[in-house]
């Protein structure tokens, strides 16, 4: 008999962040059985969480050994970001307080976002230089804004915040609306901030059966339901899961990080974009130097935002408002963090 031989490939340092939490108690498992970075590479996690959720950290510890995976080479747990940071190719950037009922995500801005300058500058001394970071904590876009600003040795592309709960949210909505698999849906695009502002669009989004493509706008023939019901269920998801169940959304979540960190390191199909909060360079009239979702395509692990989409009037004025939201939540952020 010839067994297979022993893996060759170096094992990748991940860090996660908020490892005690709930997200990552769904992520962990899903990266540590090669969801997000492939079946073949081994790898090391590196979990992060405040020293009173030490203990509970290693009741997590525990669980990833007893799940007995081939590709988990090793879990170094700690409270000391320069052990967490430390030579890591990816960051989940998830510990941060979650928003409770009744709150917007940016009343999380003065408890959050000294984190995320802490972070930022730990990666800055300790991470790999070309590390791609992830921030789920909320209010996402503009920690990740605060995360990169105290990177500077790490290029501003390589942070990113995460609107992919929205899209695949968005992407639920509208196959459940016509009775077809989630599969058969893609392009929606999620506009601007993680937040109730968000301008979740179908207008270029395809519906594809049987090898035939057709726009969602077309196939649905109900633009009062895609400008109004669609546009406001995507917006409320966040808060609606925290009306039922008392906490913010979790499997989800980590679902929605997973993806967006597969599509990140492996690329995206021919045809096809994802969202990403990703560093503005004004497309679409968006503000300049803030984290605004874009439709972007990814080759060898750079991302392109997608070029010459039409916007529509009614486009326009929602992705004003997003922007707008963004450059207010920056000036509060840099107002936290210099007082
Ligand atoms: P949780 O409270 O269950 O877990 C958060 C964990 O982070 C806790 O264990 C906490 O101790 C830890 N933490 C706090 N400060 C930390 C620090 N400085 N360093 C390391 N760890 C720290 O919360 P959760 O449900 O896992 O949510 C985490 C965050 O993700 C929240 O801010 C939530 O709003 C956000 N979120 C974002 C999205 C998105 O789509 N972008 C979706 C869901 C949740
Ligand atoms: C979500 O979208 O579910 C998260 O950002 C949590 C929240 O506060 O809504």
């Amino acid at each position: 008999t010839v067994y297979p031989r022993k893996m060759t490939t170096a094992p990748l340092r991940v860090v996660v962040t908020g490892a005690a939490g709930q997200i990552a108690y769904s992520l962990l498992y899903m990266i540590a059985k090669g969801d997000v970075f492939g079946p073949n590479q081994p790898i090391i996690l590196h979990l992060l969480d405040i020293p009173p959720m030490m203990g509970v950290l290693e009741g997590v510890v525990m669980e990833l050994a007893d799940c007995a995976l081939p590709l988990l080479h090793d879990v170094i747990s700690t409270d000391e970001p320069s052990d967490a940071f430390r030579d890591v190719t990816a960051a989940f950037l998830v510990g941060a307080m979650p928003r409770k009922q009744g709150m917007e995500r940016k009343d999380l801005l003065s408890a959050n976002v000294k984190i995320f300058k802490v972070q930022g500058e730990a990666l800055n001394k300790y991470a790999k230089k070309d590390v791609k970071v992830l921030v789920v904590g909320n209010p996402a876009n503009t920690n990740a804004l605060i995360c990169a600003k105290y990177a500077p040795s790490i290029p501003k592309q390589n942070f990113t915040a995460m609107t992919r709960l929205d899209q695949n949210r968005a992407q639920a909505q509208i196959a459940e609306r016509l009775g077809i698999p989630v599969s058969q849906v893609s392009n929606i695009i999620i506009w601007g901030n993680h937040s109730s502002t968000q301008f979740p669009d179908a207008s270029h989004a395809v519906v594809e059966e049987h090898g035939q493509t057709t726009s969602v706008p077309e196939a649905l023939q109900d633009a009062a339901w895609l400008n109004s019901v669609f546009v406001e269920t995507v917006q409320k998801r966040g808060a609606a899961v925290i009306n039922a169940r008392k906490m913010s959304s979790a499997m989800s979540a980590a679902k929605a990080a997973a993806d967006h960190m597969k599509d990140w390191f492996s690329g995206t199909i021919a045809g096809k974009f994802v969202s990403m909060g990703v560093i503005s360079d004004g497309s679409y009239g968006a503000p300049k130097d803030v984290i605004f979702s874009f439709p972007v395509t990814i080759r060898g692990g750079k991302w392109q935002i997608v070029q010459d989409l039409e916007i529509s009037d009614f486009a326009r004025n929602l992705l004003d408002i997003t922007g707008k939201e963004l450059e207010e939540e920056r000036q509060e952020a840099l107002q936290i963090i210099e007082a």
